[in-house]
């Protein structure tokens, strides 16, 4: 396994060699299928992961039974820390898209671990600002942007993470059906296709299953705003 993609998550920045190893070695690598839950919304859990290989959805489910996505995450990303800083139920569901590796570390390791440590709990304080970051900025994406300018910045989103140079263009391998991407606007499968749809016929963007290309990027990042 690709330690450099572990040693690039936020749990090991501005860590020492001797001391991302240490931690290395209370963590334990797990395959993990396509579509099969890590863990539910709701359950207790005193484990987080680091992805090394893969993609996983964390999905809320809405009062009125609708699921949400709040994030896809990808190599190197971390999740499940939530319950480990703040005891209390999963707060989404972790389920890989792909399939994925993770390394899992228990709650009683890593706070040992974390004890002496504070230029680590200093880089996890970082890594949970630029979460909340993240999420007010969506937050106020949804009160203020059209779905199609969501969508624009969805797809861009998934294109600085996940994406490829080509000749093309951006090719982005996202992994999520047309109900998932919709779920990650935070709209109806038809309103987010209707403004796929659009994008395509302009040119901006191909389609093929779960690939997408982005054609022009300048013009996506204009309809975002
Ligand atoms: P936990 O509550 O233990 O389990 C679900 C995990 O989803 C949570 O920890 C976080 O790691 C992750 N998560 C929750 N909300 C968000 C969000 N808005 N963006 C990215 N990840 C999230």
């Amino acid at each position: 396994m690709d330690q450099a993609v572990l040693l690039s998550a936020p749990l090991f920045a501005g860590m020492k060699p001797a001391e991302a190893q240490a931690l290395l070695r209370a963590m334990t690598p797990v395959e993990m299928p396509k579509g099969e839950p890590i863990f539910a919304q709701g359950d207790t859990g005193d484990v987080l992961y680091v992805i090394a290989a893969g993609k996983v959805k964390l999905g809320s489910l809405t009062s009125d039974g609708r699921e949400s996505l709040l994030a896809v995450l990808g190599p190197g990303e971390m999740f499940g820390e939530l319950a480990i800083f703040d005891p209390a139920p999963r707060s989404a569901t972790a389920t890989p898209i792909a399939p994925t590796v993770c390394y899992s570390l228990g709650h009683d390791d890593f706070v040992a671990w974390l004890q002496d440590k504070p230029a680590a709990s200093l880089q996890l304080l970082a890594f949970l600002a630029r979460r909340l970051r993240r999420t007010n900025a969506s937050l106020s994406d949804m009160i203020f942007t059209d779905v199609a300018g969501r969508v624009a910045g969805t797809l861009l989103d998934l294109a600085a993470r996940f994406g490829q140079q080509t000749a093309q263009g951006v090719t982005v391998v996202h992994d999520l059906t047309q109900e998932e991407l919709a779920q990650l606007v935070g709209t109806s499968r038809e309103s987010a296709n209707k403004a796929l749809s659009d994008f395509a016929s302009r040119g901006w963007i191909e389609r093929k299953g779960k690939t997408t290309t982005l054609l022009n990027l300048d013009r996506l990042r204009r309809r975002a705003r």
